[in-house]
């Protein structure tokens, strides 16, 4: 991720002075070039328009056509990409980052090291030039994201261009307000490419205390204030939740806050992510097949770090503290065991009947620790249960709360930025469920209805005053067969961008 892949530029009108270049034009699905395309000189249009009538590409979404021309001093492009976008009232914002995925990688494919993007200067469906630069930006900018800390450098990586440039013309009139799109569009990428970093390594690597590390380091220059509890001072605050999960590891747990206070007397937000750095279920053990994916149940915390990062680069003018409970679920003989019946920071006992139900346990401590901070509102992210990778696959996480301005606020900008969320109910008929007979509530619920019940359990660590949402990125944290192209395989990144537009939105 350090050596950037992919360099993204803005540039107004003159499009003359791309002369020789490769330039990339969008093909609707009737075969039609879009408008730009007369931009690019005779030669270039007779050229393209002789292959698309011929039809070497239909230009549904997402197929690309490189086209050569023959060089010649009156020839504005030497190479020509054709990338199908479909139909153009189908064409949607979520369609726009995926075609910017489909430019860099058909770059990478071909070995293109720098191509000059038509693109803004055409009708897409209504949506104005500068957000089609900011949402291919950003598509780019999610599909060049690399994970290989781990992977000897081989000789034919080397030849490979490191860095593909693309520069999207963009109307004279628009290019400020572009430039600064783009600039805020990095920075949510990098808080994205931060996540995707800290979810994707391994467990041996990845540790409370080491997260603590890469976290600090990640935010050193920026104006955020982080403090880490460690063991003595959870025990001290009683947080016997995620000292019960992390007492079976070597690596003991951590809670780590950080609070980034740039808007005044504005309302506060707490943001919370469930990050066990590896779940093995602890004495409760899980099957071995996929237990290896475990190490992605961080990405709730891994999310929170990206986010901080991000609205600090963006210098938003927004007060935002973030709580990240880490801790490691494996089992060994100083291990908690089924119904062991801890009690946590709150003063609420639970009886724990399966101890692979640890992160609604982490997360009672880290939910009453953002109760002290007295927030406007608090939203937490947790790969909390497998019935919501049942329930809602991977296209959507699962959402529940106890406020409904709050819930369709969150619905809407997931809709919007393409972290989707899908509310659950959360009837108090579930909270029966979650009834000891030894303890206040114990931390299984079901079997039926497993991740509202696992809500129902956090929202006892919640003033029910407090305008509060979950969300469970059990079936979103990671993509092992990635089914979209600005989602490389591995770790997703999934709640940076729905936080940072949530904010955007509702509290700048
Ligand atoms: N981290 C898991 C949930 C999970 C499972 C996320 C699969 C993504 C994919 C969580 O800690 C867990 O183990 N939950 C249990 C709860 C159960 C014991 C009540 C589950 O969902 O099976
Ligand atoms: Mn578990
Ligand atoms: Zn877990």
């Amino acid at each position: 991720m350090k050596d950037q892949q992919v360099n993204i530029n803005i540039s107004g009108g003159a499009i003359e002075k791309w002369r020789g270049s490769t330039l990339a034009i969008a093909v609707n699905n009737d075969g039609k070039a879009q408008k730009s395309l007369s931009l690019c000189g005779e030669p270039v249009k007779n050229e393209v328009q002789r292959l698309l009538k011929d039809r070497w590409i239909s230009g549904k979404a997402g197929e690309t056509l490189l086209v050569p021309v023959p060089a010649d001093s009156v020839v504005l492009a030497q190479r020509v990409l054709l990338v199908g976008v479909g139909e153009t009232k189908k064409i949607t914002p979520e369609g726009l980052r995926a075609l910017g995925a489909q430019l860099y990688l058909a770059c990478k494919k071909h070995n293109i090291s720098s191509i000059n993007a038509l693109f803004a200067l055409d009708k897409h469906n209504g949506i104005k030039g500068v957000n089609v630069i900011e949402l291919m930006a950003e598509g780019a900018l999610l599909s060049s994201y690399k994970f290989e800390a781990f992977q000897s450098k081989k000789d034919d990586d080397k030849k490979k261009p490191t860095s593909i440039k693309i520069t999207f013309a963009s109307k004279k009139e628009d290019t400020s307000s572009a430039k600064k799109l783009l600039s805020k569009v990095e920075k949510i990428c990098r808080g994205v490419a931060l996540a995707r970093d800290l979810g994707n390594q391994p467990g041996n690597v990845l540790n409370p205390e080491t997260l603590v590390e890469q976290a600090s380091k990640a935010l050193e220059d920026l104006p955020v204030k982080i403090s880490v509890l460690n063991e003595k001072a959870l025990t001290k605050k009683g947080m016997n939740g995620i000292l019960a999960v992390g007492q079976g590891s070597a690596t003991p747990p951590r809670m780590i806050t950080m609070e980034y206070r740039k808007g005044g007397d504005r309302p506060l937000l707490a943001v919370v992510g469930k990050a066990i750095t590896f779940d093995s279920g602890g004495i409760s053990i899980k099957p071995s097949n996929k237990m290896e994916e475990m190490k992605f149940d961080m990405c709730g915390g891994a999310a929170v770090f990206g986010f901080m990062q991000a609205i600090a680069e963006m210098k938003l003018p927004i007060n935002v503290v973030g709580i990240v409970p880490a801790a490691e679920n494996l089992p060994s003989s100083s291990a908690q065991r089924p119904g062991d019946i801890i009690k946590t920071g709150k003063g609420v006992f639970v009886e724990v009947i399966n101890t692979d139900a640890e992160g609604r346990l982490i997360l009672a401590d880290a939910l009453h620790h953002a109760e002290s901070f007295n927030p406007a509102a608090i939203i937490d992210f947790a790969t909390l249960t497998g019935a919501c990778v049942v329930a809602l696959g991977k296209h959507c996480s699962g959402m529940m709360g106890n406020d409904d301005k709050l819930l369709e606020a969150l619905k809407q900008v997931g809709e919007d930025c393409g972290d989707r969320v899908w509310p659950l109910p959360m009837f108090d008929d579930y909270q029966e469920q979650i009834k000891s007979t030894v303890a206040d509530i114990k931390n299984v619920g079901g079997p039926g209805g497993g991740t509202i019940t696992a809500g129902c359990f956090l929202s006892r660590f919640v003033e029910d005053s407090r305008p509060w949402a979950h969300i469970d990125i059990a079936g979103t944290a990671w993509d092992m067969g990635s089914s979209k192209p600005h989602f490389p395989k591995g770790a997703t990144g999934v709640g940076v961008r729905l936080l940072c537009s949530y904010v955007e939105k509702n509290f700048v």
